[in-house]
C-alpha cells in the first residue's frame, strides 16, 4: 500500500471525485462553483481532482491548445489552493484504466440510456457537423471515471446529475450481474453554488466555451481587464440595486460583488442604496480584479514552472494507478478475461 492508501484507511475518509475538461481557459465561474469547495473538501476526504482531456476531443480540439490548456488547468487548480499532497491531482490520458473500464460499461449500457442524455442532445445541436460516438458515449466514459476510484461523492453542478444517475445504474447493473464490484457514487452539489451570468447577456449562464469574450471573467484575466469587461456589462432598466429576477443584470453583479467581498446581499444592497449604475459597476470591478488578482499571479507563477508541472503529473498519475489497477484488475476477472500469467 502507498502512504495515501495507508492513512486513507486508517482515517477512513469517504472518497471524492471530480474533474474540468481543459477545453478552454476557467473562469471565475469556476472558481467559486467548483475549485473553492474541491479546495475545503481536501481535508476531510480522499479527493481525486482530475483533468478530464479524454472528455475534451468528443469535440474537436486544436492538439496545440489542448496540450497548453491541460498545463493551464494544473497550473489553475494549483493556484486556487489544490495541493498535490492532500489530494490526487492527474490527468485523465496518464491512466490507462479510464478507457479500459469504459469499454467494459459500453457493454452494459443501453443506446437508450445515452440518447436521452440532455447533454448529449445539446451538444449534438451546437456541433451538428460532429456527432460522433464519443460525444454519445461521453456519460459512460464520466462512470468509469468515478467507479474506478469507488468515488462515494462527486462535486458536480445541476446539468450532470443525470450523468450522475446513469454511473449508479452501471454500477448496480454490474453488482448485480456478477457480485459486489463498485461503490454507488452520490451526486455532491455544494451548497453555495452561486450562479454566475454571461456579463452581455445576464439570462444565460457564463460558459468557458462561449466565442464572446467580453461574457466571461478568466481567471488569467488582468486587472484591466475585468474592470473593462464589468464596466461594459449589461445591466437592466431603473436605477435601484437590488436583487431581483427581473432584473438579471443588477443580480449578476451582486452576486460578483458577494463572491468577491464575501459581504451578504443585504449589506450590500444597504452599501450601493441611492448609488447610480456606473459607480456601482466600478466598485464591483474593482473588488472582483482584487479578489481574482493573487489567484492570477499564482497561476502564472506555477504555469511558467513546467518542471515542477511535470513532476506533480507524474506523481498524481502514479497514485492515480495505483487505485484504478485494482478496480480494473476485479473488473476483468469478473467479466471472465482470461489473465496474462507473470512469472
Ligand atoms: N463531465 C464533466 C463536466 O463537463 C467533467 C467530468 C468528466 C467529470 N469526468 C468526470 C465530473 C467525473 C465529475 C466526475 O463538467
Amino acid at each position: 500500500m502507498t502512504n495515501t492508501e495507508i492513512s486513507n484507511t486508517i482515517t477512513n475518509k469517504k472518497t471524492i471525485l471530480s474533474g474540468i475538461q481543459p477545453s478552454g481557459k476557467l473562469t471565475i465561474g469556476h472558481l467559486c462553483g467548483a475549485l473553492d469547495s474541491w479546495v475545503k473538501l481536501q481535508n476531510d476526504y480522499n479527493c481525486f481532482y482530475m483533468i478530464a482531456d479524454l472528455h475534451s476531443i468528443t469535440v474537436r480540439q486544436n492538439p496545440a491548445s489542448l496540450r497548453s490548456q491541460t498545463l493551464d488547468t494544473v497550473a489553475i487548480y494549483l493556484a486556487c489552493g489544490i495541493s498535490p499532497e492532500n489530494c490526487t491531482l492527474f490527468v485523465q490520458s496518464h491512466v490507462p484504466e479510464h478507457s479500459q473500464l469504459a469499454w467494459v460499461l459500453n457493454c452494459f449500457t443501453g443506446m437508450g440510456e445515452c440518447s436521452k442524455m440532455t447533454q448529449f442532445k445539446d451538444k449534438a445541436k451546437s456541433h451538428s457537423d460532429n456527432i460522433n460516438v464519443g460525444l454519445f458515449a461521453y456519460p459512460i466514459l464520466q462512470a468509469a471515471d468515478i467507479l474506478l476510484y469507488q468515488a462515494d461523492l462527486v462535486p458536480v453542478g445541476e446539468d450532470q446529475k443525470q450523468h450522475l444517475e446513469l454511473s449508479r445504474n452501471l454500477a448496480q447493473r454490474f453488482n448485480h450481474y456478477y457480485s459486489d464490484t463498485f461503490k454507488l457514487p452520490e451526486p455532491y452539489i455544494p451548497k453555495v453554488g452561486a450562479r454566475i451570468m454571461s456579463l452581455q447577456d445576464p439570462t444565460k449562464k457564463m460558459s468557458k466555451s462561449d466565442p464572446n469574450e467580453k461574457n466571461i471573467i478568466f481567471i488569467e484575466d488582468t486587472k484591466e481587464q475585468i474592470i473593462n469587461k464589468i464596466k461594459r456589462c449589461v445591466t437592466d432598466s431603473g436605477t435601484e440595486i437590488k436583487l431581483s429576477p427581473d432584473k438579471p443584470g443588477i443580480s449578476n453583479l451582486i452576486t460578483l460583488y458577494n463572491i468577491a467581498t464575501k459581504k451578504s446581499f443585504d449589506n450590500i444592497e444597504k452599501e450601493f442604496y441611492g448609488i447610480g449604475y456606473g459607480d456601482f459597476k466600478e466598485a464591483v470591478g474593482l473588488a472582483v480584479a482584487d479578489y481574482i488578482d493573487p489567484i492570477r499571479t499564482k497561476y502564472l507563477e506555477y504555469r511558467n514552472n513546467k518542471k515542477m508541472l511535470n513532476e506533480i503529473l507524474s506523481y498524481g498519475a502514479e497514485k492515480a494507478h495505483s487505485i484504478a489497477m485494482k478496480t480494473l484488475r476485479k473488473v476483468y476477472k469478473k467479466v471472465g478475461f482470461y489473465p496474462l500469467e507473470h512469472k
